[in-house]
């Protein structure tokens, strides 16, 4: 019986492979396991066996008939299919599948319309490495160890020699150290301080920017923002620079411009002061140039540092930091 079984299975795949219409595929089911198909008898004596062949045969009879069975049904799919597409032909017309686009992160957007705005002023793009030593970070920043001005980052220490940088100003000292005045660069990048709430993320974006040379005057620095920030924003937009206080610049200051929302008359996102804060400039700390090896007496020069997530969220106006990491391709898929 058990051998009987086996040739019919054979027999009966081998007949649905050379099937080609839907009829001889109902033709074969029928014969094989239809009311008085051959498999079906078999199944039907079942019964009638010793109690130890029973489970065998049932079981392998079983297996037999849902093979055929499943083989039966994707020879009738295949049929189908293929008498579709013969009465019907190709569809040439149908549009194809789209891939989705990728999009460039609105971050990165941001960052090279500010890097392009001052390409365009004779500033060279300038990298630097995001973990840092000590000596670049704050040092040769005029932030010594144990100056109370550290407190205003909050650091991630490798060692305690090397930290991920906590600004970009950093690639102020690397490219002063292999170049000599003049120069003008442009340094955007990632920074990290250990901080994390509604509006701070561990890791962020700076743009740096450095001019030095020959007499340079707060009046060069004031002229290069107002045309960037111009540039960036809308021509005409009002700024004020506020005395401020940084290690590395002196005098300092804190670049404000009138809130993108309300127009300067006062709302939610500028706390109702009509204005918004944008970045921190000042002119090079003698002492900077001193760590470098250019002679304060000969070069004077500028410096400034923005968040890029700031500025993007002023220019898009987003109001929440989290979307820029949350990767919502229905977020990013705007820009
Ligand atoms: N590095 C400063 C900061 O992260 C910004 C800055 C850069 C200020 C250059 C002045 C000059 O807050």
């Amino acid at each position: 019986m058990i051998k009987e079984i086996s040739e019919i299975r054979d027999e009966a795949l081998q007949k649905i492979a050379q099937a080609d219409d839907a009829q001889t595929l109902k033709e074969i089911k029928s014969n094989y396991l239809g009311r008085k198909g051959r498999l079906t008898q078999i199944l039907k004596g079942v019964g009638s066996l010793s109690p130890e062949d029973k489970p065998i045969v049932g079981k392998l009879a079983n297996e037999v008939k849902i093979a055929i069975d499943n083989v039966l049904k994707n020879a009738e799919k295949n049929i189908l299919e293929k008498k579709d597409i013969i009465t019907h032909g190709i569809d040439i017309t149908l549009p194809g599948r789209r891939l989705s686009a990728g999009h460039v992160h609105p971050i990165t957007r941001i960052s090279r319309e500010i890097s392009r705005i001052f390409s365009r002023l004779g500033f060279q793009v300038e990298e630097g490495p995001e973990v840092e030593l000590d000596f670049y970070n704050f040092e040769a920043l005029n932030i010594p160890k144990e100056h109370p001005a550290r407190d205003m980052q909050d650091t991630f220490y490798i060692s305690d020699n090397i930290v991920l940088r906590t600004h970009t100003s950093p690639i102020q000292i690397r490219t002063m150290e292999k170049q000599k005045p003049p120069l003008k660069i442009i340094a955007p990048g990632k920074t990290y301080r250990c901080d994390s709430d509604v509006t701070h993320t561990p890791m962020f974006h700076q743009v740096e920017g450095l001019m030095v040379d020959k007499d340079i005057t707060f009046g060069d620095l004031k002229g290069i923002l107002t045309l960037f920030i111009h540039q960036m924003f809308y021509p005409e937009v009002k700024l004020r620079f506020r005395p401020s206080f940084f290690p590395f610049t002196e005098p300092s200051a804190e670049v404000d411009m009138a809130c993108v929302m309300c127009k300067g008359k006062g709302c939610r996102v500028c706390s109702n002061t009509g204005w918004l804060e944008i970045l921190g400039c000042g002119l090079v700390d003698p002492e900077v140039f001193k760590a470098v090896d250019y002679d304060p007496e000969e070069y004077t020069g500028f410096a400034f540092g923005m968040g890029i997530e700031r500025i993007a969220m002023l220019k898009y106006g987003i109001d929440d930091l989290r979307l820029f990491y949350d990767n919502d391709i229905r977020f990013l898929s705007q820009f």
